[in-house]
């Protein structure tokens, strides 16, 4: 078992570039299964999320080639089933999107039911509402959601919550049906924009991606043969944004899109840290007083979910009292017992979070309760003072790149000790 080892309380200064996005490339990798033929994938970062779909792909028939370490060739003429069974998609929480993929490809799919996640349960009701609409039986039963079509007809569906993976699984399903579907109430995440221009690049005809209205028009093949680069991670950006504003430093974040990191960019400068952008980069300079603030996390355009625990980090350091309310899951709390450890004074009411600032965070032992949680303990171990040892790592793998690697770059004193 890993831990990370961190003395803290060193500014990190210096150039970071971020990696291709997780939640991009953990949809744009089943969908090439859409794709009777070759795609050539850049940017895609190497963390384990990417690599437990790869090797899934590979046993549903899937032929994978690495060109260099973040590109990938993969060859789905052969894949031959509809059946990804527990045992192969068990520790991949985004392996819903096999559903949407097989679906679309054979208009029949047996997936393991993704079930709960770290902080949570993840119910796929709208997912399965929208398969419905497009003609397919859904039943889940033996730990499995079973979807059969005849054939998969257009359809509008109307999302009752705003759900980046409905979103996406339904243009999936959606792509090679017959007619046109409208999805009204869409998410408009950027994954979910990385998502349509990946398959309308291999022959997709997806339109509005990016509005909360995406109209996709069955096509009768993807012809594949194409490169598509996903695009950079908006939360791998924020991450870093605000790990520079956490210690006081002075950090240049290289291949972002500033559009993307927009709420987190004002928050930050209501925040008094300053920041500066280019057209692919963004400079966050923090300073000694932050001023407190108040969040609420929501979906795209709005301040992202998954930068919450970071920023919660962020605002022990600020002076007053400042809250996150908590707008998309209801249990993302987790975090809150461990930066306690490490002197934070953090109340939760309902789904909002009351930071009241403090001089200092001390180092800890710590544990990651999951991947957003993890990159939060290393800000607070990086802004603490003294030795902070995070546990359970593997959280952290999931979803960053070369993490630690990259730290070190900007001056942390951060290293991994296998136990
Ligand atoms: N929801 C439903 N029914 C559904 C689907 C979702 O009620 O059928 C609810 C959820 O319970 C939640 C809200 O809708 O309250 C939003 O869920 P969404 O479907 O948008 O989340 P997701 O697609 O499962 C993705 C990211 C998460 C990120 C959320 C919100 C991936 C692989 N995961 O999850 O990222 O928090 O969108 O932006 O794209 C992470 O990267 O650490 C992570 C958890």
């Amino acid at each position: 078992m890993d831990k990370l080892v961190i003395n803290g309380n060193r500014p990190l200064c210096g150039e970071v570039y971020v990696s291709g996005a997780k939640n991009a490339a953990v949809a744009v990798i089943p969908a090439a299964l859409l794709i009777e033929g070759t795609c050539r994938i850049e940017n895609v970062p190497g963390i384990k999320d990417v690599r437990i779909l790869e090797d899934i792909l590979t046993q549903l028939g899937a032929r994978i080639e690495f060109d260099d370490k973040n590109s990938i060739v993969i060859d789905s003429q052969n894949i031959n089933t509809y059946s990804a069974p527990y045992d192969m998609i068990k520790s991949m929480r985004a392996s819903y999107y096999l559903l949407g993929a097989l679906l679309g490809r054979f208009k029949r799919a047996e997936v393991a039911f993704p079930g709960g996640c770290d902080f949570g349960f993840r119910p796929i009701d709208q997912h399965i509402k929208g398969f419905e609409a497009l003609g397919a039986r859904v039943e889940v039963e033996h730990g499995l959601v079973k979807a059969y079509a005849e054939k998969l007809v257009g359809n509008k569906i109307y999302l009752d919550v705003v759900s980046v993976g409905a979103t996406i699984n339904l243009m999936l399903a959606a792509v090679k049906a017959e007619g046109t579907t409208v999805i009204e109430n869409a998410a408009k995440e950027p994954h979910v924009v990385d998502i349509a221009n990946f398959l309308n690049s291999m022959g997709a005809n997806i339109k509005g991606a990016g509005t909360d209205v995406i109209k996709v028009k069955g096509v009768s093949a993807l012809s594949g043969g194409a490169t598509y680069s996903i695009i950079p991670d908006q939360i791998e950006a924020g991450t870093f944004m605000i790990a520079a504003a956490a210690t006081a430093g002075d950090v240049t974040v290289r291949n972002v899109i500033p559009k993307h990191m927009e709420s987190l960019t004002a928050k930050l400068m209501e925040m008094n840290i300053q920041v500066v952008q280019g057209e692919d980069w963004i400079r966050v300079i923090g300073g000694d007083r932050i001023q407190k603030a108040n969040i609420k996390t929501l979906p795209y355009p709005g301040f992202p979910t998954d930068l919450h625990p970071p920023t919660a980090v962020l605002l022990c350091r600020a002076e007053g009292t400042s809250t996150i309310t908590e707008g998309v899951w209801d249990q993302r709390f987790q975090y809150v017992d461990e930066l306690k450890r490490m002197g934070a004074k953090i109340k939760v009411e309902g789904r909002i979070a009351v930071i009241e600032g403090v001089p200092r965070l001390t180092g800890a032992p710590i544990s990651a309760t999951d991947l957003r949680a993890g990159a939060a303990m290393a800000i607070a171990g990086l802004a603490a003072e003294g030795r902070t040892e995070i546990y359970n790592v593997k959280y952290i793998d999931r979803g960053y790149e070369n993490f630690e690697e990259k730290l070190r770059k900007l001056g942390a004193d951060i290293r991994r000790v296998t136990e």
